[in-house]
């Protein structure tokens, strides 16, 4: 059987899942993270959910292909609305805004177990999902960044613990990157650009774009 390799965006996402986890994949499109967690041993099984039934036939149809119809169930469902507590321990959110992974989250009360691994990794807004987390009680225990085609990702890892921590427009850019790696600098930098463009309607901002130039260039006052 042909080994599935993902790259760049996924292949973080699938760092950051448990070994021996059940996982949901929601908003699954292809099914390749899926299909590759368990190609690799990582995870015995997987719900690939999606709330289009197009991209479930996708899923389906590459589940079949690498001989994975036993182990991943495809599931029509908007966000984890069709997915029970006791289903699953890990959730891959990939690929979406992070508002919609924000009200994805939001509407799903078993998310609040601590027990649960929340993988995140938003197209956009990552900074609005990063505030929502801060105030609704979600640690975000690692956060990386990632080239891939040509642009840089975040991805982060989450779990309940319900302490509310103060998130500010630098706190939720940052989050828990580091500029230490070269995709992690690619990423703030990505941030930081983006604010000076707002800074121009918006002069309040430049204390924050002081803040995180001196977090990328080692500056010191
Ligand atoms: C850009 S694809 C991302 C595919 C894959 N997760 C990835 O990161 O490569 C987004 C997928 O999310 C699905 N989607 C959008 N809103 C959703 C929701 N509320 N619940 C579940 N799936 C959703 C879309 O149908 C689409 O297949």
């Amino acid at each position: 059987m042909k080994m599935l390799n993902l790259k760049g965006r996924l292949s973080l996402c699938a760092e950051f899942v448990r070994k021996g986890s059940r996982l949901a994949d929601i908003g699954t499109d292809h099914g390749y993270l899926p299909i590759a967690l368990c190609q690799s041993g990582t995870i015995p099984c997987a719900l690939a959910c999606d709330i289009n039934p197009l991209p479930l036939e996708s899923a389906r149809k590459n589940i079949a292909e690498y001989g994975l119809s036993d182990r991943i169930q495809i599931r029509l469902s908007d966000g984890l609305q069709e997915v029970g507590a006791d289903e699953i321990d890990d959730v891959v959110i990939a690929g979406m805004g992070g508002e919609l992974i924000a009200s994805i989250l939001g509407e799903c009360p078993w998310v609040r177990d601590p027990s649960k691994n929340l993988i995140l990794q938003p197209m956009t807004r990552h900074d609005v999902l990063t505030a929502w987390l801060c105030e609704n009680g979600f640690c975000i225990e690692e956060q990386g960044a990632v080239f891939d085609a040509g642009k840089v990702y975040t991805v982060m890892r989450v779990q309940y613990d319900g302490v509310r921590r103060d998130c500010g427009i630098y706190e939720a850019n940052i989050g828990r990157l580091s500029p230490d790696s070269e995709a992690g600098a690619g990423f703030l930098n990505k941030c930081l650009n983006k604010l000076k463009k707002q800074e121009k309607g918006d002069p309040t901002l430049a204390p924050i774009i002081n803040k995180m130039e001196e977090l990328l260039y080692d500056k010191h006052p």
